[in-house]
């Protein structure tokens, strides 16, 4: 009845798809930071959006905590890679704790830009999604009005104090796509305001979204790997989604379901910035399931970013 699952299957990897070097040193600090001191080491949120990464480390005694008051006297805290306010890093200094900082380099440059912004007396819209923990924290390390917009409607009814004094800023995982509509947006209706374009979005995501963009044009369904709460990882299914190709998040293989790939021959997979390759490689074998399995990669922007450590773990 032509709804048979297909006997092979052309699988096309994107070229780059998952770590990101924010992420690779996050899990490093945590890693170093268990062989330096030993268990428990407190996480401060979720270190990357990735539960097999949360999985894995909490098997080797990390213990991941909402709040710092979960912490005991004295035990050693990472701050996770999304950056936290202000005031968590003044709670953690208040109790002495001693802390060492996993917040992604190119989160902190953001900060410092919003900062730098609210310094010269401008107020700062903050382009992103409410409620994550980025978001969070870059608005808690900002002294002055920061207006969260998510959407161009958003930025069609914002008020503001004064139009001449006004910033943007933007989280680092965002579409490329929409942010540049939303910025456009601002900008009709505040030809005044400053800010980065989409420069605040990092690299990573960047060329990750770019390789989706290209990975559409070539199959007929994509498969992103990665968890449910990462930024970046909804945006590339999104992404699939507008070019017209069923796209699905999965945490890992187990997520597979015969009935996407009914009519299927070419299966676009890549991963979030948060997701582990041997995820990904999982993903390919359980392919395996519906029929032979080819793979393919695609050529894309090559990356070398490499982030310094934090000096409490640079050396272990
Ligand atoms: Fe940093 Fe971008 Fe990764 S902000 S944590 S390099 S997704």
């Amino acid at each position: 009845d032509g709804s048979q699952p297909p006997k092979a299957l052309r699988v096309i990897l994107a070229q780059p798809r998952g770590f990101c070097a924010g992420v690779e040193r996050a899990i490093d600090i945590v890693e170093r930071a268990l062989n330096k001191f030993g268990p428990p080491i407190y996480v401060r949120h979720e270190i990357v959006h990735n539960r097999h990464v949360v999985e894995d480390l909490r098997a080797r005694g990390a213990v991941f905590v909402d709040e710092l008051d979960e912490v005991p006297e004295g035990a050693w805290t990472v701050f996770s890679a999304h950056g936290v306010a202000r005031k968590v890093v003044q709670a953690a200094a208040d109790r002495t704790l001693p802390v060492i900082d996993a917040t992604c380099p190119l989160v902190a440059k953001v900060h410092a830009e919003g900062r730098r912004y609210a310094s010269q007396g401008r107020e700062i819209v903050l382009i992103g999604h409410a409620g994550h923990a980025e978001v969070e924290g870059t608005i808690g390390q900002i002294d002055g009005t920061v207006y969260l917009v998510q959407t161009v409607e958003d930025a069609e009814k914002l008020q503001v104090q004064d139009p001449a004094k006004l910033s943007y800023i933007t989280q680092t995982t965002l579409s490329v796509d929409d942010t540049r509509g939303i910025i456009s947006a601002l900008k009709l209706r505040f030809p005044e305001i400053v800010g980065p374009d989409v420069k605040d979005i990092c690299y990573a995501t960047q060329n990750r979204q770019e390789a989706v963009h290209h990975l559409a044009a070539l199959v007929d369904l994509i498969l992103v790997v990665g968890s449910k709460n990462s930024s970046n990882s909804n945006r590339l299914r999104e992404i699939g989604t507008e070019l017209g190709r069923p796209a699905y998040l999965i945490d890992d293989a187990s997520a597979l379901q015969a009935e996407w790939f009914h009519g299927v021959t070419k299966v676009g997979l890549t991963a979030g910035a948060s997701a582990p390759e041997v995820l990904v490689q999982g993903v390919i074998e359980g392919l395996k399931q519906f029929g032979r399995v080819d793979i393919e990669l695609l050529s894309g922007t090559p990356e070398d970013v490499k982030f310094k450590l934090p000096a409490e773990v640079a050396e272990v």
